[in-house]
């Protein structure tokens, strides 16, 4: 996917060039491109006179900031106590298994990828995770493969 740097444009004269705005511009780059490729943190580099070592080593520290591209639907998957503790590995297994993706790549059809997450703060929902802004708590093997199957469907009609 060929990326459009001159979108970072507009991005820049919101939140300006200084160094401190080096968080804000991150989040509007992200906004623009779903995710940070190393293209658009050299150019964030070059703008703001920082090395792009910098710039990266901001991005990949804050949890909120992406290096590598998502799927159309990111499932955020809880890894929080409660949810470790009422299995939440199962969850991933079935993730893995009914996807064939592990943490961080994309499924070929572009639909899914996911991400392991701290408490999603539903925690009476455990084992729970989230789509978009729908949260799926109570999951089981079979509630997971029909909503991952009812959103395939959804993206094929
Ligand atoms: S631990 Fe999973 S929602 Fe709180």
């Amino acid at each position: 996917m060929r990326i459009d740097l001159e979108l970072l444009d507009g991005v820049f004269e919101q939140y300006g060039t200084d160094k401190g705005a080096l968080i804000g511009v991150l989040q509007g780059a992200q906004n623009l491109y779903g995710y940070l490729p190393m293209e658009v943190l050299d150019s964030i580099a070059k703008h703001m006179k920082m090395t792009t070592a910098k710039v990266l080593g901001v991005a990949t520290f804050y949890a909120q900031f992406r290096t590598k591209p998502i799927g159309k639907n990111l499932i955020l998957l809880c890894q929080g106590t409660a949810c470790h503790v009422n299995n939440s590995a199962m969850v991933e297994e079935t993730i893995n298994n009914h996807l064939s993706i592990a943490e961080g790549e994309i499924t070929p059809d572009g639909l899914f990828s996911y991400s392991n997450v701290a408490c999603l703060g539903c925690c009476s929902l455990a084992p729970a995770m989230m789509i978009g802004e729908k949260v799926y708590g109570n999951l089981t093997r079979e509630k997971i493969e029909k909503i991952l199957d009812d959103i395939k469907g959804g993206a094929a009609s």
